[in-house]
């Protein structure tokens, strides 16, 4: 298992029983933007991103930016990314131990530069994450690569084939997008991607690689094909809404909303969750880009079973927030998390919380619904459990210290002032 990548340092100060009534905003996609950015170094000229979370795992991939040759400037939510004087193949550890999306420059740099050393990533710590498919997928576009030293060594060499086929074992979005974007300068090659994952966030990244002069056909399918091209130009581009920050404060609407109107969504992407909410008898009033939801909290409810599946099936990336709302409904719910091993560790913080949470397997969940929750002091492990925690918090009677929780700047922007923004006070001390 991987060790905890994160020093174990902040804490949320949380009173309960607190209501959220107003207007949040969705801010930009975090898993669009960290790859579409590792994809910037495959081209000499100026991108403009808009809509960037102002958040620190895009500061980490900034800094990875930085460390190839690149310099990027930020104005409020853009980022200017161009070419400095200094070209590097060479990424150490410091900024790539601290998030693993950090390892998607390692194609793209040894496309650029021939030869590239990149150190191996961390990330949250949810269980065994390996980058397999990704050495795999890239050896087949000529990259051959030596794992020494806890780095990445990488060399390319041109492939004979005309055409390569990749098959994934697992729809892996990181490999998808990995390999996605080292094909498209592979010249005069075609790769066809099988059984790729199908995130939105991998549109968004191939959307962003035509419109860079990329040729990639099949978006949003499970096959993708890359014709290769010489050059990739600068372009300007938004990134799509975070599904995953607007799915958390949607349950937390559903915890503790009074006219929560929560804005600049894409319900397309959010399907898996408003059909498990449809199923739970939970009401939300869903216009175009915005859903209003106020607590549900006072109704019949109905348990239910959450299994977590690739796009477009239930995101794991919600389902601890999912398991605070399942763990104040009457009757038993079972939630299987089937893509990180590691990801039911905040069962137990629940349970200090008076849930009544039982895991089986390691991957199985079994939620009996109480009442309510009352304030603990709990320790968050990952980014996900960070927020879930804080939802949990905000419904419980009491006070709520949540431990280790910097993980949550990780991927949700300026938390503390859109909460304040609906009514919501939570004080946080470094
Ligand atoms: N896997 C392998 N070998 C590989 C790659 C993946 O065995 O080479 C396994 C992993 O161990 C895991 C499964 O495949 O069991 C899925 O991993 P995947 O590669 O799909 O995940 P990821 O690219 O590491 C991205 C998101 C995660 C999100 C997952 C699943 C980014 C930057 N990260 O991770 O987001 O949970 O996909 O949807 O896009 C988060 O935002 O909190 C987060 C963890």
């Amino acid at each position: 298992m991987e060790s905890l990548r994160i020093d174990n340092t902040g804490k949320l100060i949380v009173s309960g029983m607190q209501q959220a009534n107003g207007i949040l905003e969705i801010s930009g996609a975090k898993n669009s933007v960290l790859p579409i950015m590792a994809a910037c170094i495959l081209t000499d000229e100026k991108i403009i991103l808009r809509n960037v979370p102002d958040i620190s795992d895009v500061n980490t991939m900034i800094e990875i930016l930085e460390s190839s040759g690149k310099t990027v400037n930020r104005v409020k939510d853009t980022l200017y990314i161009e070419k400095s004087e200094k070209i590097n193949s060479e990424i150490p550890y410091e900024p790539v131990r601290k998030m693993r999306a950090s390892f998607n420059v390692y194609g793209p740099l040894t496309v650029i530069n021939k030869i590239s050393k990149v150190a191996l990533p961390g990330g949250c710590s949810l269980g065994a994450r390996p980058v397999n498919f990704h050495i795999d997928g890239l050896m087949k576009l000529g990259i051959e690569s030596k794992i020494e030293h806890g780095f990445v060594y990488g060399k390319i060499k041109p492939i004979e084939k005309s055409e390569v086929h990749i098959s994934l074992d697992f729809p892996s979005v990181g490999a998808t997008e990995h390999i996605l974007t080292t094909a498209t300068l592979i010249d005069g090659v075609k790769t066809i991607i099988n059984n790729c994952a199908m995130e939105p966030e991998i549109d968004d990244l191939a959307n962003f690689l035509n419109k860079m002069g990329a040729n990639i056909e099949g978006i949003g399918t499970s096959k993708i094909i890359i014709h290769g091209v010489k050059k990739l130009h600068g372009i300007d581009y938004k990134v799509i809404p975070d599904r995953i920050e607007a799915g958390t404060f949607i349950i937390m609407g559903a915890l503790i909303g009074k006219n929560l109107t929560i804005k600049n969504i894409n319900a397309e992407h959010l399907e898996s969750l408003f059909s498990k909410l449809d199923e739970m008898n939970i009401e939300y009033n869903l216009k175009g880009n915005e859903v209003k939801i106020s607590s549900s909290l006072n109704k019949k409810l109905n348990a239910t079973i959450i299994d977590t599946a690739p796009y477009p099936g239930f995101p794991t990336d919600l389902q601890s927030q999912m398991m605070v709302l399942c763990s104040l409904i009457d009757g038993r719910t079972t939630i299987k998390e089937n893509i990180f091993s590691n990801r039911l560790s905040i069962i137990d913080e629940l349970n200090r919380m008076g849930a009544n949470i039982k895991a089986e397997n390691n991957n199985l969940a079994i939620v009996d619904g109480v009442r309510f929750l009352s304030g603990a002091p709990v320790q968050a492990t990952d980014l996900r459990s960070s927020a879930a925690l804080l939802l949990a918090a905000l419904v419980a009677e009491g006070e709520t210290i949540i431990n280790n929780v910097d993980h949550i700047f990780r991927g949700y922007e300026k938390i503390e002032e859109k909460l304040k923004n609906v009514g919501i006070k939570i004080e946080y001390y470094e």
